[in-house]
């Protein structure tokens, strides 16, 4: 029986909405003539920010602050800021495709249904628009807000760049260890919480650092956040399953990138481990637990359910 928190969402057309928003907002930021040349590297960096991702982590992290400043004060300004940082965190996720794509890495030809970045315009190129995608993630955060303090700055730049080097690159330099080294459990779920869950649980807590700027000294708010901290972790490990089983069982013009991948890459994924039923099981167990989580905060979050679910259910 779902809570009262659960109900109502049609999370469809949550995603479309929340998507353009993002896209929409990207477009403003990105309106300016520097960048805009040279051609040479803007052209792919907007090739890879406007080809059809689902912006998941953005719209967590518009979710999160969304769930906590509901009802309460809530204004234009804060709501460009955190508009600002889901732009940030999709960009670092972007460039992380990029660079997942490249040939001495994962070599896949496609990516979001089109060619991927080096296919498109290069090795060297698609490094670079990499490099560029992951400063201007920071960039936007110290020029690009108008009303989060100084310590709210930091404290995004400092989950975001955690993210990255603590979480993203160590687990992207383990996923290319050889596959006799990492077919175990606890060695996939190391990896898996380290490129995937980290940036997702960095998504959720830059939505309630913005949020909490009219909520700073709310002892609830400060409780909740641990809570907030372990759903983004578990959403994150169930999202890189989930990810894993669709690699084995979807298609490539579902997907949008090779399907089969895995396998032909010689990766020790979730269901080459455990198998794919297991794999479904603890993808399932992960997002209940994670919902869990939320029913332990004072929050209405009917959307955050939502995404939990959905990040179990998606077909791409
Ligand atoms: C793919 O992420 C990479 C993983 C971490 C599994 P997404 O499935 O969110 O990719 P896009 O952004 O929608 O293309
Ligand atoms: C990539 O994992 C995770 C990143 C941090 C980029 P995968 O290699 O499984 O992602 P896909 O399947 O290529 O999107
Ligand atoms: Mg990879
Ligand atoms: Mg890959
Ligand atoms: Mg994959």
């Amino acid at each position: 029986m779902p809570t009262k928190a659960e109900f109502n969402i049609n999370i469809e057309n949550y995603l479309r909405v929340q998507r353009d928003l993002i896209d929409r907002h990207f477009k403003t930021l990105l309106d300016d003539n520097k960048y805009t040349n040279p051609k040479e590297l803007w052209d792919p960096v907007k090739y890879s920010l406007f080809n059809g991702g689902k912006r998941v982590r953005g719209i967590l992290c518009l979710a999160t602050y969304e769930s906590i400043i509901e009802n309460k004060l809530s204004c234009e300004d804060i709501d460009y800021d955190c508009k600002t940082v889901a732009c940030s965190i999709e960009l670092i996720h972007a460039m992380s495709l990029i660079h997942d794509d490249l040939p001495s890495m994962d070599n896949d030809d496609f990516r979001r249904g089109k060619p991927s970045n080096h296919k498109a315009f290069g090795e060297a190129t698609a490094i670079l628009a990499g490099d560029a995608m992951l400063s201007l993630a920071f960039q936007l955060v110290a020029e690009n807000t108008k009303k989060i303090s100084k310590e709210q700055k930091n404290e995004i730049v400092k989950f975001l760049s955690r993210a990255f080097t603590l979480g993203l690159v160590p687990g992207q330099i383990l996923d290319l260890l050889p596959i006799k080294e990492k077919n175990n459990l606890k060695t996939i779920e190391n990896i898996a919480t380290l490129k995937t869950a980290e940036l997702i649980k960095a998504s959720v807590m830059c939505g309630a650092s913005i949020a909490n700027k009219y909520e700073a000294n709310n002892p609830d708010i400060k409780k909740a956040l641990s809570h907030i901290e372990s759903f983004g972790l578990k959403i994150g490990v169930a999202f890189q399953i989930i990810d894993d089983i669709l690699d084995v069982t979807s298609d490539t013009k579902t997907l949008g990138k090779t399907s089969g991948k895995d396998e032909k890459q010689n990766k020790s994924t979730y269901p080459f481990v455990i198998g794919i039923e297991s794999s479904k099981k603890m993808a399932q167990d992960l997002v209940l637990d994670a919902k869990s989580e939320l029913k332990r905060i004072p929050i209405e979050s009917p959307v955050l359910y939502s995404l939990a679910d959905y990040i179990l259910n998606r077909i791409s």
